[in-house]
Order: C-alpha cells, then sequence, then structure tokens
C-alpha cells in the first residue's frame, strides 16, 4: 500500500510530464501551421483560417487587418465557450473596429475578406489599437489571402523549361 506522500509525488510527477510533453507538441506555431498542407508559408485564406478556431484544430487564430496571430494562449476569450469564441478561425477586423463579437460583424469565409469600407476614423483608429495590443501579446503566424487564391496553396508542379530561358 503507497502512502498518500507517495501517491501525491507520482501525481505530481505526472502532471509535470503531462505539461512537458504539452509544451513540446504545442510550442512552435509557425511550425505547426507550415506543416498544414493546407497553408503554404504562412499563407492563410478565411477558409483555411477557419480550421484554426480551438475546435478542429486545437490552436486558435485570428486575422487582425489581415495578419494572423496565434492566440491559443488566449484561449479563455477565444476557445469554445469563451467571451470571443465568435472570433477563432476568424478575421475578427469589423468587430474589433466596433467593439462588437456579434456574428454579423464577420464575414462569410466564402465571401471576399472584409474592405473595411463604411468604417469611420475612430472605429479604424480603434482597430489600429486592438492590432497593437495583439502585436504585444501575440505572435503573427501569417498572412490572410483571398479563398480564390486557395489554387496557390496546392504546389503547382514544375513548369517544364521554354526554348527561350534554356
Ligand atoms: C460587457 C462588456 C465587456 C467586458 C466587461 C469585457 C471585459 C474584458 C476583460 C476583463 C478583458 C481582459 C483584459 C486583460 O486582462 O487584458 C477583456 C479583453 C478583451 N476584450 Fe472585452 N469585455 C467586454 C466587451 C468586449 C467586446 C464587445 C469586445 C469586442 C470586440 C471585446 C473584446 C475583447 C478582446 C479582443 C480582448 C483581448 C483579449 C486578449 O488579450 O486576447 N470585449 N475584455
Amino acid at each position: 500500500m503507497i502512502s498518500l506522500n507517495t501517491a501525491l509525488i507520482i501525481l505530481v510527477f505526472l502532471f509535470f510530464i503531462k505539461s512537458m510533453v504539452g509544451v513540446a507538441t504545442t510550442e512552435n506555431p509557425l511550425e505547426q501551421a507550415e506543416s498544414d498542407p493546407l497553408v503554404i508559408e504562412g499563407k492563410f485564406t478565411p477558409k483555411t483560417l477557419a480550421r484554426y478556431n480551438g475546435i478542429d484544430n486545437p490552436r486558435i487564430f485570428i486575422a487582425v487587418k489581415k495578419r494572423v496571430f496565434d492566440v491559443t494562449q488566449g484561449a479563455t476569450f477565444y476557445g469554445p465557450g469563451g467571451p470571443y469564441e465568435n472570433f477563432a478561425g476568424r478575421d475578427a477586423s469589423r468587430g474589433l473596429a466596433l467593439n462588437s463579437f456579434e456574428l454579423s460583424c464577420l464575414t462569410s469565409i466564402d465571401e471576399p475578406i472584409d474592405t473595411l469600407t463604411g468604417l469611420t476614423k475612430e472605429e479604424l483608429e480603434s482597430l489600429d489599437s486592438w492590432e497593437q495590443h495583439f502585436d504585444n501579446k501575440y505572435k503573427v503566424v501569417g498572412t490572410l489571402h483571398e479563398n480564390n487564391a486557395d489554387s496557390s496553396e496546392v504546389v503547382p508542379p514544375p513548369q517544364p523549361q521554354s526554348k527561350k530561358d534554356a
């Protein structure tokens, strides 16, 4: 029969090992995004970004002014059930500018990227401050591009050299 103390030490040890393994597997978000066959060199589209919503993929990315931030460490904000979960895997720019996390501030992932038209100077300034907040707190893992750039996600086979180049 093991003593309570020994059991506690074993528990703490197991917890420590679990956290170490967790760190080892999630430490480099950029590497993870780059190893995703649908994301080439950190180039996301609204559709590929949507995969990083904390549900389909444990990592959470959001786009602010076409820059993609890894906000996984803010999972309490953006993870499932969090107050800003609507932003997970999405372009949050308009919502941040308007200080609203309503779904109506998000552009469908099938549509072209929001050009932020109609926002006032103050709203755009508010967005800039949010961008600064994200810059100070989170790592940039890529940039947001139109869905019709999807085809560039599949690396094209090398083209035969034309006679002119030879
Ligand atoms: C009922 C009103 C709200 C309350 C009480 C509230 C409260 C908070 C608190 C306490 C924080 C954490 C600050 C920190 O420790 O850094 C926070 C962060 C934040 N809030 Fe709100 N908030 C509210 C509304 C909103 C709305 C409407 C938005 C929509 C844009 C929003 C977006 C954010 C974002 C993006 C963060 C930063 C999270 C991060 O650092 O990743 N909040 N809010």
